[in-house]
């Protein structure tokens, strides 16, 4: 992400924010594949100034009190609250969730003819549906991490003691998520992937900002945003007990988040100036689409060794997957409304947002009035289902 010109009143074009000038490029997003680094570990400068407050009067922000409060009694844990013994057939999930969603799950035959697929046996297709799970879970995981370092770093800049004390809650949160996600990869399915070009991109920016509002607005609105429209989605499609109860705990925990997200930021956007909300309305757009463009599961075709002109091909004449995009802003979208980056700057946000065709999700209730984030007691404790 680059930095703002004071001077400046107009905002980027998409080449300069995204890269390219067409959302829908899957060219260029097809170009970009996640790989491991050489050195088995990624180092970001995140340039912080890490901020003690004197101000230690618990309760000042009385919602942020409140959501830590509740959190501190809504812990679980991830090794005793579920149940491990459940034995996953990864191939039998892949069939249970064809059957139970085809829209989703299965392609148009039409749309595989002339491709690398339309030789593929039954046996291939199956190891493509399985390869799914692994990359999916896979994204999970690392997107876990990645809130689990923002929420550390949150800890460390937000000027308000109420705010370090909750997001303290939240860094054990991101901890159990991103243990849950690693042992139900490492005993249930079959291989690892690494991160997602495309949500690395954004992960980066996210943590090398030194504002700390754009940790909050890039984690807690963005990323944990569309992660909960899409473990919400699994959630309800998966007929996989073991994994349909970890994905409603860990749902739990992130309503909170979100609501974390909505209740810090809304009175701090009161008071920026225009060029300054600009520049937050540039940053949300770009983490939408970067967001978007990791759907397009590149490492997994790339693993399969399809051609990226077939993926094109493909991806082009499924219209589906497209509506199913578009649901996981169903959460982002309402909001933005709230923190009033919808409409500033002449409604900017909103006509890219009305572009993606997720404008409608505008009149959802927004995630302070999420249910799950003020909840009394643990997931297990609630018999959550
Ligand atoms: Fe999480
Ligand atoms: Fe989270």
């Amino acid at each position: 992400m680059t930095t703002l010109d004071d001077d400046r009143d107009q905002l980027r074009s998409n080449l300069e924010l995204i890269g390219r000038e067409k959302i829908d490029d899957l060219e260029a997003v097809l170009s970009l594949v996640g790989q491991y680094d050489v050195e088995g570990f990624h180092r970001v400068p995140d340039h912080c100034p890490a901020e003690f407050t004197w101000d230690y009067e618990k309760g000042a922000k009385p919602q942020l009190d409140k959501l830590y409060e509740k959190a501190k009694k809504a812990q679980w844990n991830a090794q005793t609250d579920l149940d491990w013994s459940i034995e996953v057939d990864q191939e039998q999930v892949v069939m249970a969730n064809a059957e139970a969603n085809p829209a989703q799950m299965q392609w148009d035959p039409a749309a595989l003819v002339g491709t690398a697929l339309e030789n593929w046996d039954d046996k291939r297709f199956m190891q493509f549906g399985i390869e799914n799970q692994n990359w999916l879970l896979s994204q999970f995981m690392h997107g876990e991490q990645g809130a689990l370092l923002c929420t550390a770093k949150i800890v460390e800049t937000v000027p308000w003691i109420d705010a370090k004390y909750y997001a303290a809650t939240q860094v054990m949160d991101e901890a159990r998520h991103v243990e849950v996600f690693s042992k139900y990869l490492d005993e249930k399915l079959s291989g690892h992937y690494p991160m997602n070009a495309h949500l690395g991109l954004l992960l980066d920016d996210i943590v090398s900002d030194s504002r700390w509002d754009m940790t909050y607005l890039g984690m807690q609105i963005m990323v944990e945003g569309l992660a909960l429209a899409a473990f919400g989605f699994i959630h309800m499609m998966t007929t996989e007990p073991l994994l349909k109860k970890l994905l409603r705990y860990v749902m739990a925990d992130e309503a909170r988040h979100v609501a974390f997200g909505v209740l810090s930021l809304q009175e701090y956007y009161k008071e920026l100036s225009a060029a300054e909300l600009r520049e937050r309305q540039e940053f949300a757009f770009e983490a939408a689409i970067r967001m978007k463009d990791r759907m397009a599961m590149q490492e997994v075709w790339e693993r399969m060794e399809v051609p990226t002109s077939d993926v094109i091909k493909i991806m082009g004449m499924a219209p589906e997957q497209d509506d199913f995009q578009v649901l996981l802003f169903s959460k982002i979208v309402p909001n933005l409304k709230k923190l009033g980056l919808l409409d500033a700057a002449d409604g900017w946000l909103r006509t890219k947002f009305t572009e993606m065709g997720a404008i409608a999700f505008e009149h959802l209730t927004d995630s302070t009035e999420d249910e799950d984030a003020f909840a009394d007691g643990s997931p297990a404790d609630r018999q959550v289902a």
